[in-house]
C-alpha cells in the first residue's frame, strides 16, 4: 500500500525541494536529477548552444547534467547560481573536473539578485525554480540585466494543472500556467520566441507514477 505522508513530512519535502539542505538535501538533489532530467534536457535543447557561449543556469540542483550541456558545443562556459549551500557543494563535487579546467563556476545567490555583470550571458535557463521565486518581476529584471542584447532565456516549469495535484505544493509553491508566465516575461520586456509543450511519465516525490505536463518558454532579450 502507498505510504500516506503526514503534514510535517509534506512540509519537509516542499522545503527540501525549494532549498535542499544537509544529508536529506543531498538525497533530494539526486532524486531531483533523476526525475527532472527530461525537463532539463528539453530546456538545454531549447537554448541551441553555440561555440564559445556563456551560459547561466539558475537553480541547478546537483549539476548531474552539466557534462551533457558542455558537450553541446566547443568552449562553452557554464555558470550556476543557487540559493542552497548544500546544492552548490554537491554540484562542485560532481563537476570537479570541469571546475579545475575553468569551464564551470557556481555562485550562491540570495534568490532575488544575480551577482554577475550586465550583459554577461548569451543564454540563461532555469528548470523547476519559478515556483520558489519571491519576486518574479524583480528576478526577471535581473535576468534581463545579465543577458546580452538578443540573448535567450529558456524558462522551464511544470504546468499548474499538474502541480496542484501534488500533495506538497500547497506549502510555499507559487504555481503557474502558460498565460501567467507569458505576461510576466512580456512585462519584463522579453519577446516570446517559442514554446515547447511536453507530457511525460514520472515517479512523483511521494512515490506515485504520474503524467507531467511541462513547458519551456523561450524568450529573447
Ligand atoms: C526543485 S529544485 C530543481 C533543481 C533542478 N533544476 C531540477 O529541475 O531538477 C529547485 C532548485 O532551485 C534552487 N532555488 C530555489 N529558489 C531559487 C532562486 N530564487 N534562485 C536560485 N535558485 C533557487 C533550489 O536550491 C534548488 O536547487
Amino acid at each position: 500500500m502507498e505510504h500516506q505522508h503526514s503534514e510535517e513530512e509534506l512540509k519537509n519535502i516542499a522545503y527540501q525541494l525549494g532549498c535542499p539542505e544537509g544529508e536529506h538535501g543531498i538525497k533530494t538533489g539526486e532524486m531531483m536529477h533523476a526525475s527532472n532530467i527530461g525537463m532539463t534536457t528539453s530546456a538545454i535543447d531549447a537554448l541551441d548552444l553555440k561555440n564559445n557561449e556563456n551560459v547561466l543556469e539558475i537553480g541547478h540542483g546537483n549539476g548531474g547534467h552539466i557534462a551533457q550541456l558542455l558537450s553541446k558545443a566547443e568552449n562553452l562556459k557554464y555558470y550556476g547560481a543557487d540559493i542552497s549551500k548544500t546544492i552548490i557543494a554537491e554540484a562542485e563535487k560532481i563537476n570537479q573536473e570541469f571546475l579545475t579546467q575553468g569551464n564551470v563556476q557556481f555562485k550562491l545567490t540570495d534568490g532575488n539578485s544575480l551577482r554577475f555583470h550586465d550583459h554577461q550571458f548569451d543564454k540563461i535557463f532555469t528548470v523547476n525554480t519559478i515556483y520558489f521565486w519571491r519576486n518574479p518581476s524583480g528576478y526577471l529584471n535581473e535576468i534581463k540585466r545579465t543577458l546580452k542584447p538578443n540573448g535567450i532565456l529558456a524558462l522551464c516549469f511544470a504546468d499548474k494543472s499538474f502541480m496542484q495535484n501534488l500533495p506538497f505544493t500547497s506549502y510555499g509553491f507559487t504555481l503557474y500556467e502558460v498565460e501567467k508566465v507569458k505576461k510576466l516575461l512580456e512585462s519584463a520586456g522579453f519577446t516570446i520566441e517559442n514554446m515547447v509543450n511536453k507530457t511525460e511519465q514520472i515517479k512523483s516525490k511521494t512515490g506515485q507514477q504520474v503524467e507531467r505536463t511541462y513547458h519551456v518558454m523561450v524568450a529573447s532579450n
